[in-house]
């Protein structure tokens, strides 16, 4: 059975929400359809995660937010240096996608996942959608990027 990787980077709480408003739709989807369509849903804090561990993933949804001057959130740091640094990993059968979490007003807006889109292209992932990058009113346009990416995703979780 297919599995959809919720990841999130986040040191205020807000893409973390996300995540898990992510992670409930997945579940309502898989309710909803039954045995027509099942997938697992893992939702997983990227400070919990190695660059390797993403070699055995097909399906990832991205919400990484950015702090400091363009840096990644304090939390996933680990993980964001190992990741923009690699050269070697090999992330060819990965799908994903990111939700960028940022702030306009900053120089370098949504910096972090911008680099995390890169990192992974870069590896060998392919974007089942382009970046959507997000200001501080991502309410707004979170729900119907939603609805667009489980559009978009839920055919490949078959
Ligand atoms: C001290 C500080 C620094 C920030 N730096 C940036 C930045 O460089 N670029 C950006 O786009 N947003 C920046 N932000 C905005 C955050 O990314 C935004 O508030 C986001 O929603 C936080 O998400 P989180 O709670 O998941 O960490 C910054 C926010 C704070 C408080």
């Amino acid at each position: 059975m297919p599995t959809l990787n919720v990841l999130f980077g986040s040191e205020s709480g807000n893409s973390e929400k996300l995540a898990q408003s992510i992670e409930r739709t997945a579940k309502e989807i898989v309710k909803q359809a039954g045995e027509a369509h099942k997938f697992d849903v893992a939702i997983k804090n990227l400070k919990d995660v190695k660059v390797a561990d993403l070699t055995s993933m097909e399906h990832a949804v991205v919400v990484i937010s950015t702090w400091g001057e363009g840096d990644p959130p304090g939390t996933c740091k680990k993980f964001c240096e190992d990741l923009f640094a690699d050269k070697s990993t090999d992330l060819s059968k990965l799908n994903y996608t990111v939700f960028a979490m940022g702030d306009k007003s900053y120089q370098i807006f949504c910096g972090c996942g911008k680099q995390v889109d890169e990192s992974f292209s870069r590896l060998g992932a392919k974007a089942f959608m382009a970046r959507h990058d997000s200001d501080l009113d991502y309410d707004a346009g979170f729900e119907p990027w939603e609805v667009k990416m489980f559009t978009k995703l839920a055919p490949m979780l078959k």
